[in-house]
């Protein structure tokens, strides 16, 4: 049998819904987008903000929150960037749970939850520096230090642990492609560190984390990531560290300034 459809809007039911459309846009202000946006489409490009506004009378640029995104607590936490301003967290929560099951110490575990939060939440390029500056004032120094290497670790086998060139990587860079010097640099410098087997493990644990099959809860960190994670009370980008800046962009993407 089929379900009964849905009761169709009424016209003044419609004629509401377009009218509070029509106000919202009207009172939309307008988002702006950055030069690096746009880099991506092969373009350096800054659109003229006096000329934007003469095409959209009576409007003014955006200064704050985007409506078009998920909106934020007013004191957002780590894990509400996670869940509300990451494109995907399965490859992370995946990562974590590997580690967490090896019986990994929780630091371990946390750095295998945030290593590529710069590549699902920020940027791909240089991710492992990104996502190790975005969290630095707020974990243990090892933790960051782990997920800044790894960057350049997950290029380099290490047979002590099983580690090999990831395949993955031959499929989307070539069988051709090397790691630039000053990745080569940081991989030296890292493998004689005496945090060197933390980042390396975020390696370990990183190249079997595709899985489309398996869902993890982001739940099941919220301790650890309350252990190890000094999340400001003010909320992330409200405080005053060096990297508060990363997480208000990340929380106002299209803020005009
Ligand atoms: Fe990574
Ligand atoms: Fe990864």
């Amino acid at each position: 049998m089929n379900t009964p459809a849905q009761p169709a809007m009424t016209l003044s039911e419609l004629a509401d819904e377009h009218e509070e459309k029509m106000l919202h846009d009207l009172n939309a202000k307008l988002p702006a987008k950055s030069v690096l946006f746009g880099m991506a489409d092969g373009k350096i490009e800054i659109a003229n903000g006096n000329a934007t506004l003469a095409q959209n009378p009576g409007k003014v640029f955006n200064m704050g929150e985007d409506p078009r995104l998920p909106k934020m607590p007013d004191k957002p936490t780590l894990m509400d960037f996670l869940r509300l301003r990451m494109a995907s967290t399965m490859h992370l929560l995946q990562s974590a749970r590997h580690a967490r099951l090896a019986g990994l110490p929780e630091k371990t575990v946390l750095a295998c939850l945030l290593h590529d939060i710069g590549v699902v939440g920020f940027i791909r390029c240089d991710h492992g520096y990104w996502g190790a500056q975005m969290i630095e004032p707020y974990v243990d120094e090892e933790i960051s230090w782990a997920i800044r290497a790894h960057q350049a670790l997950r290029f380099f086998p290490d047979e002590s642990v099983g580690y090999t060139y990831p395949e993955q990587y031959i499929k989307l860079f070539g069988a051709e492609y090397k790691p630039e010097p000053y990745v080569v640099r940081a991989y030296e410098e890292a493998k004689n560190h005496k945090w060197y087997m933390t980042s390396r493990m975020i390696t370990v644990y990183d190249v079997y984390s595709f899985d489309p099959n398996v869902t993890v809860e982001l739940e099941e960190f919220e301790d650890i990531i309350g252990r190890h994670f000094r999340q400001p009370k003010e909320g992330l980008g409200w405080d005053n560290t060096p990297a508060s800046h990363m997480w208000r962009t990340l929380n106002w993407p299209s803020r005009f300034l």
